[in-house]
């Protein structure tokens, strides 16, 4: 069921400061800044030859993050990404396993235009998990 690592999740407090940093202090392929008001942030993604990192910053007043970054302003990391084949089949494996999904259950479009959920961290040991299908 668990594929690749799609992706880490970095919560930063300036996403245009951030991304520019990575850019020149570490020579990084970052995208474009795109805005996913349904997800409440504002994402750069950051290439990697295995893998990405996600950069976010808050989106709008009821931004999922915005109270990540009071308890940590610096900011730091946020979740983690695992790609799957089948989405719906791979919920319904982990709620018969007694893990818990994040929102009304159903997936959202994602910030690459793949249906996504969220898992709940206490049921993954403290870290937040989204999953991609692929
Ligand atoms: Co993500």
């Amino acid at each position: 069921m668990l594929g690749k690592l799609n992706h880490v999740a970095l919560v930063v407090p300036n996403l245009e400061k951030a991304s520019q940093y990575y850019l020149d202090a570490l020579g990084a392929e970052i995208s474009e800044a795109l805005e996913l008001p349904d997800h409440g942030v504002t994402t750069v993604f950051i290439s990697l030859p295995n893998t990405k990192i996600e950069l976010l910053e808050p989106l709008g007043e009821d931004s999922p993050i915005a109270k990540y970054l009071e308890k940590s302003p610096d900011g730091g990391m946020h979740h983690i990404c695992y790609e799957v084949d089948d989405i719906l089949q791979a919920r319904d494996h982990l709620v018969s396993n007694g893990a818990r999904i994040l929102g009304d259950s159903n997936p959202k479009i994602g910030a690459h235009g793949k249906p996504v959920l969220f898992l709940h961290p206490k049921d993954f040991f403290g870290t937040l998990i989204e999953l991609e299908e692929v």
